[in-house]
């Protein structure tokens, strides 16, 4: 697959974790997906993966499964977003094969090493991220980067922390201090990127086979969310930003700054602190922080990548 960008994924399966996996089948060279307990227990986000790369062909890929659990936190799933499955909204055969091993930190590892230039792309907490850091440290030399959705100006789990950050901070501060390339999908981008309904209309059209449970699942997600907010048109793809970052950069504003990760505030654990001040003893910048999206633009690729999906 000469020219595509090499992407690891490591998620939470999860409603927009699935459209990443797509987007990523479409547009870019998948070496392997890893999985982390997140959105639901680490059991149903495996299923759920491969579930989601028999959907898009992508079966021969490698699924590893990780960490059932943050580094310090205590787990806390979000079935009251994705459903009790952690894929709610629609029925899809089971999974073709079960996952490779459950050893994602060295399969991250390896993979890292045996194809310099890889980006990771984490869409759930970064504790496998972070493990293979630990275990690993070369990889910061050896990776492009990481790209990540997590973060933000603001909070969605708290006033002010993200729930992939707020699920493992510990993780989440190794990964920002590593010293590796962050491209960071926060929330104050992500929901520029909403599943209004006539966006869900498309992605039913987009394909004969997938495209209505396709749609099920951004109707079950966008319910949900609603339901949780005052003023959604429908659900963020949140994910789908890390995956559509690398492959469509086009799409996108950024500035660079500098992003730490606060662990023992007791109201404002798992914050990404962004430091946007323009004093010049401002800390240097780790982080390319995404800023604007051109949605339109980007639901099209979304559409596209669908649209690629096998018939079968
Ligand atoms: O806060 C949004 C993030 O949390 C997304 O990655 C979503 O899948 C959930 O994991
Ligand atoms: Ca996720």
């Amino acid at each position: 697959m000469a020219g595509k960008l090499k992407v690891l994924l490591d998620c939470d399966p999860g409603h927009d974790d699935a459209f990443a996996i797509i987007v990523a089948s479409k547009f870019a060279e998948i070496l392997g997906v890893t999985t982390v307990a997140g959105n639901a227990p680490l059991d149903l986000t495996t299923k759920n993966a491969r579930v989601v790369l028999d959907i898009c062909g992508a079966s021969s890929v490698q699924l590893h499964s990780g960490a059932s659990r943050p580094l310090v936190a205590e787990p806390i799933h979000a079935a009251y977003i994705h459903g009790e499955s952690g894929m709610d909204g629609a029925n899809f055969a089971a999974p073709s094969r079960p996952a490779d091993s459950s050893d994602a930190v060295h399969f991250i590892i390896e993979t890292v090493r045996a194809n310099p230039g890889v980006w990771l792309v984490p869409t759930g907490p970064l504790t496998n991220i972070a493990l293979a850091l630990r275990v690993a440290p070369d990889l910061v030399e050896n990776i492009s980067g990481i790209s990540l959705m997590g973060g933000g100006r603001f909070g969605n789990r708290t006033a002010m922390a993200e729930f992939n950050i707020w699920c493992d901070p510990e993780a989440a501060s190794a990964v920002f201090d590593s010293g590796a390339k962050i491209v960071m999908s926060g929330l104050h981008l992500t929901h520029q990127i909403m599943a209004t309904p006539a966006r869900i209309e498309m992605v039913r059209n987009a394909h004969s086979v997938v495209g209505p449970k396709l749609a099920g699942l951004l109707e079950f997600f966008s319910k949900m969310y609603k339901s949780l907010h005052d003023d959604f048109e429908g659900a963020p793809l949140h994910d789908v930003c890390a995956v559509l970052a690398l492959t469509h950069p086009q799409f996108f504003g950024s500035s660079e700054r500098h992003v730490a990760v606060e662990i023992d505030g007791a109201i404002t654990r798992g914050m990404t602190v962004i430091d946007y001040r323009h004093v010049v003893s401002r800390a240097k910048a780790n982080t390319t922080v995404l800023e604007t999206i051109d949605a339109d633009a980007a639901f099209g690729a979304i559409v596209e990548a669908i649209r690629a999906c096998p018939e079968r």
